[in-house]
């Protein structure tokens, strides 16, 4: 349903209402902010998925309650709109962080398709118009990674399996785009009731270019009364407890699992030797130096080296094949001056 179709006008407020989207974190008090639990206190009108209200239960009493079903997302937005329009303080909340998967976008969407604009503020410094304040929060990424290590030390992608309104070819290319590409992955939404094939098709993709070993981490609850947490490996993975409150971290290649913990390496071997120096720091490898780029494979560096290899007569076509990257990206690698490599 469009959203135009729900709310068609942004009708005058007596006294300009606020709309404040939550993310609660993951669950537990102790892991909201201490801005989350001021919003909460300080809205007359709550509104959210049944669960999350339940979670903030202790900070809501006396307060205007609306909760809603899972895929009532518009309809909460709407309600938002329509309590903020009678000069309420509404909070709209979220599990985890209101931007990641949650209310931001469609009320957003909502208010932009009514007319809303960020409101100036008056001569007296008030807002005139329905004022939004987005509060931040712990995703289920970063709640989930800290429950088994440290498995996003390097660089990570967050997909949803959910093809309730994305189309299933645009989630299968994104996650061979990022299996390709070595990303540590976070699956959001990556099975339910009815969606129970779309975790083996991601494992099968996953599979064509990662090892069966590689570690993964499937986390339920994260910091809620039910917690649970599996650490698997890729090949094994769909054998595993998956449900609607499970998030997959699927390690890239160099990640490992050591006394129970995923760690992905933050890269300090390209660098350093592993054991310290005479004076307990860690020395740098040949060539390199702390707080340059590193010296061969570096942007500068490997620049270096295509163009020797180039130049030695290897083509374009070959050398683009060789690194798995685009032939026109090759080719104005080809033209770049190198910065000069850094004096030890
Ligand atoms: C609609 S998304 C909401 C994401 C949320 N806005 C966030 O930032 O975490 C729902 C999915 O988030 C993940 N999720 C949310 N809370 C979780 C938790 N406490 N433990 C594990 N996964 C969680 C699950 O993958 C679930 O299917």
């Amino acid at each position: 349903m469009q959203i135009s179709q729900k709310i068609t006008e942004i009708k005058m407020a007596p006294a300009p209402g606020k709309i404040t989207l939550i993310g609660i974190g993951p669950g537990s008090v102790e892991h909201m902010t201490k801005r989350a639990t001021e919003a909460i206190l300080e809205a007359d009108t709550i509104i959210g998925y049944n669960t999350y209200i339940k979670l903030i239960a202790d900070l809501i009493e006396g307060k205007e309650i609306i909760r809603k079903s899972m895929t009532e997302e518009l309809d909460r937005a709407a309600e938002a709109l329509k309590h903020a329009q009678q000069g309420k303080k509404v909070a709209l909340v979220s599990s985890g962080d209101a931007g990641v998967y949650g209310m931001a976008g469609p009320t957003f969407e909502m208010l932009l398709q009514v007319g809303w604009k960020p409101p100036k503020p008056n001569e007296d410094g008030a807002p005139h118009g329905i004022e939004v304040e987005i509060v931040p929060g712990a995703s289920a990424i970063n709640a989930c990674a800290a429950l088994v290590g440290a498995p996003l030390t390097h660089d990570f992608c967050a997909i949803s399996l959910s093809d309730l309104l994305t189309p299933w070819v645009n989630i299968a290319r994104r996650l061979e785009a990022a299996a390709s590409a070595d990303f540590v992955l976070a699956l959001y939404n990556p099975k339910s009731g009815r969606r129970t094939q779309h975790i083996l098709e991601a494992q099968a993709l996953l599979l064509r270019h990662r090892s069966p070993d590689t570690p993964v981490a499937i986390v339920k609850s994260a910091y809620r009364r039910r917690q649970d947490i599996q650490l698997t490996t890729l090949a094994n993975m769909a054998e595993c407890q998956i449900g609607m409150l499970s998030t997959v971290i699927i390690g890239n290649s160099n990640t490992f699992v050591q006394h129970g913990l995923m760690i992905t390496p933050r890269g300090y071997s390209n660098k350093y030797h592993k054991t310290e120096g005479s004076e307990g720091k860690k020395t740098a490898l040949s060539g390199e130096k702390a707080g340059r780029s590193l010296s061969r494979s570096g942007l500068s560096g490997w620049l270096r080296i295509i163009q020797e290899e180039h130049t030695s007569g290897v083509s374009t076509a070959k050398l683009a094949q060789l690194y798995k990257l685009p032939e026109d990206y090759i080719k104005r690698s080809l033209l770049i001056t190198p910065e000069p490599s850094s004096k030890q």
